[in-house]
């Protein structure tokens, strides 16, 4: 099974070698400036190695208001890379009005810190969560108009549709053929080195290797649909997506209801529940 899977990620590989005259970042960079004037802009996780060149980018387009969320200090040099500056210098030297929020993602509070904006910017970030989802439905809550989702994904796994991957503690012969697909694996904690079991250090590590296809039913449990699919050189093994929110009240109830019902049964009452998100809507 071993060998099956290298086979896999060396034919992979050689496909992504015949599409590497695309610019893949130029393409990304296109589609903030073509996306951004006169809209809201937020990116969530623009911090690594970018350090806000993603909002300062939007705002230069003619974005009306940008928001850069991630968990990393704003104040001070980039993981240890100084070529790359830090948020809070960067900001000043430019004069940019972009607005930095420090948060978690997946902190009930993250929605209501980050706001609703119509574009929202969102690459590199749902490798590094043993939640995915629950991420994707938190970006739906802060998303508008447009999402640009772009994530490392693995190949589909025949027979297998909407297959996922757990790697944290895979040993290193079972890492070999997930590593394959990227040049940059030795950088890619649980994929190509081990998994790093530091207390408060676990988003550090990759943890889900998501097909394609189980992204995109991930998108739409989220309340998602794909209206553009962009074409890369690292396919399979990064997938980008542009979605758009569907009309459509969560598919889970709020994370608080099950206890401010048990809260209100103390109480006397029953709270409603098929149609808890109407009723929310005319309070
Ligand atoms: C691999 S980097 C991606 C950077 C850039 N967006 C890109 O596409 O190259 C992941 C970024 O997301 C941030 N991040 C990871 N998990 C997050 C979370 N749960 N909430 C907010 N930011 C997060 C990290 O601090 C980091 O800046």
């Amino acid at each position: 099974m071993r060998f099956i899977g290298r086979a896999w990620s060396a034919a992979a590989k050689l496909r992504q070698r015949f599409g590497e005259k695309e610019d893949w970042e130029a393409g990304r960079l296109e589609w903030v400036r073509r996306n951004a004037p006169g809209k809201s802009f937020a990116d969530i996780g623009g911090m690594f190695k970018y350090v806000g060149e993603i909002a300062f980018m939007a705002e230069e387009a003619g974005a009306t208001e940008v928001t850069m969320f991630d968990v990393g200090d704003p104040d001070i040099i980039c993981e240890g890379n100084p070529e790359w500056g830090w948020f809070d210098k960067k900001r000043a030297d430019r004069g940019s009005n972009v607005r930095y929020v420090q948060g978690n993602l997946e902190d009930p509070a993250a929605v209501e810190q980050i706001g609703v904006h119509d574009v929202v910017f969102f690459s590199g970030v749902l490798y590094h969560t043993p939640n995915p989802v629950l991420q994707l439905m938190q970006l739906r809550a802060i998303t508008r108009e447009l999402a640009f989702i772009s994530t490392l994904t693995i190949p589909e796994i025949p027979g297998f549709p909407q297959a996922c991957t757990f790697y944290p503690y895979l040993d290193p012969a079972a890492r070999r053929p997930y590593a394959e697909g990227y040049h940059w694996a030795s950088d890619l904690l649980a994929i190509g080195p081990s998994t790093d079991e530091r207390p408060m250090y676990g988003y550090g590590n990759c943890w889900w290797g998501i097909t394609r296809s189980a992204l995109v039913a991930m998108l739409r449990s989220a309340r998602f649909e794909v209206v553009e699919e962009r074409r890369l050189p690292l396919s399979p093994w990064v997938t980008e997506l542009v979605v758009r929110p569907l009309a459509l009240d969560p598919l889970l109830p709020p994370v608080t209801y099950f206890r401010e019902r048990g809260e209100a049964l103390a109480r006397g009452e029953r709270l409603p529940f098929a149609d808890w998100y109407d009723r929310a809507a005319d309070r």
